[in-house]
């Protein structure tokens, strides 16, 4: 069985690369080379824009699945730059769905806790989405499309993602923190955003497991603990032993010229205990796991 991984130079697709390896074979894009790839793994160089590109190279890989993670991610470049965000968020999901539909892959969305505006907390599959910034209408947009397509596609709503990059870069505020606790800098976490982050390595063996099994619909990927962002890097920092006195609370929605963002976007895993084999874990048990986990 084919698996084709976009984003492949990712944060959360270098741990899915990692783990799928084992019962797959995998195949990648990226708009740049991946350093340190397993030869096993295709790696392919194209901008996903390029929709006549992205069909060619999806047709000599045939996928069985594809798990979707390229976009533009950070919030205030989307909010930045609107047309180009609209374009990779929304168009690229469309031109991957539509290819998905014709050849009978399973495509699963990573999308994202942003999509709720953060007034209600602790949102289950059936609240719907209230996005408050560009960045969560695109995946609202996006959302529609992928279950619109195919009634096998999946909607994977990930919750804020904790940890070290597997393989590639990794945009991971984990690695940051450390780096920068290390040295004795500030570091700061804004105490206004609850959320039920999920380690990296359990997300890519969730997303794995979403592209091999019968799941179809929206399934929120989270972790185990509800807590503010703040207090999760002082519990970070206790259970790394790094030094917890330099961590300070901020307020995302009170800096200026910034995207809002929701303040408790927390996500209900019941959905997702019930369905995977994989288990969903705390915030002390995905801090260890991530530390210890080598591809
Ligand atoms: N990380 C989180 O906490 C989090 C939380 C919720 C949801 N998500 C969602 O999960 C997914 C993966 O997140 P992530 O943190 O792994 O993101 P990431 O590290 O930014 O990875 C996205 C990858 O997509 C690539 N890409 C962007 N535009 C492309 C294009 N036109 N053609 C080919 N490749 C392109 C990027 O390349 P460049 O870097 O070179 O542009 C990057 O390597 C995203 O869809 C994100 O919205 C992430």
């Amino acid at each position: 069985m084919k698996l084709l991984i976009t984003g492949l130079n990712g944060f959360v697709a270098g741990s899915i690369v990692a783990q799928a390896r084992k019962n797959w074979v995998v195949a990648g894009m990226d708009l740049a080379e991946t350093p340190g790839m397993p030869q096993d793994v295709a790696s392919h160089q194209l901008d996903l824009l390029d929709e006549q590109k992205l069909t060619d190279c999806f047709m000599q890989i045939k996928p069985d699945a594809v798990i979707h993670t390229a976009a533009i991610a950070n919030i205030d470049v989307c909010e930045n730059n609107p047309e180009m965000a609209w374009k990779v968020n929304v168009g690229i999901t469309r031109t991957l769905a539509t290819l998905c539909a014709q050849t009978g892959a399973k495509m699963i969305l990573c999308s994202t806790d942003s999509i709720f505006d953060g007034t209600k907390g602790y949102y289950t599959e059936i609240d719907a989405p209230t996005p408050l910034n560009h960045y969560a209408r695109t995946k609202v947009e996006a959302e529609k499309i992928v279950l619109g397509a195919s009634d096998r596609n999946v909607v994977a709503r990930l919750s804020l993602v904790m940890g070290l990059a597997v393989m590639g870069k990794g945009n991971s505020f984990l690695a940051d923190m450390i780096e920068k606790l290390k040295k004795g800098d500030v570091v700061k976490f804004p105490s206004n955003e609850i959320r039920t982050p999920v380690d990296v390595v359990t997300l890519g063996a969730a997303l794995t497991e979403l592209a091999g099994n019968s799941f179809s619909g929206i399934i929120h990927l989270a972790g185990n603990t509800l807590i503010n962002r703040y207090e999760m890097a002082i519990q970070i920092a206790r259970i790394l032993r790094l030094n917890e006195a330099l961590i300070e609370a901020t307020d995302s929605n009170a800096m200026p010229g910034r995207a809002p963002r929701p303040n408790d976007a927390s996500l209900v895993n019941k959905l997702a205990a019930e369905v995977l084999t994989t288990p969903l874990r705390s915030l002390e048990e995905g801090v260890r796991l991530t530390m210890n986990f080598t591809i």
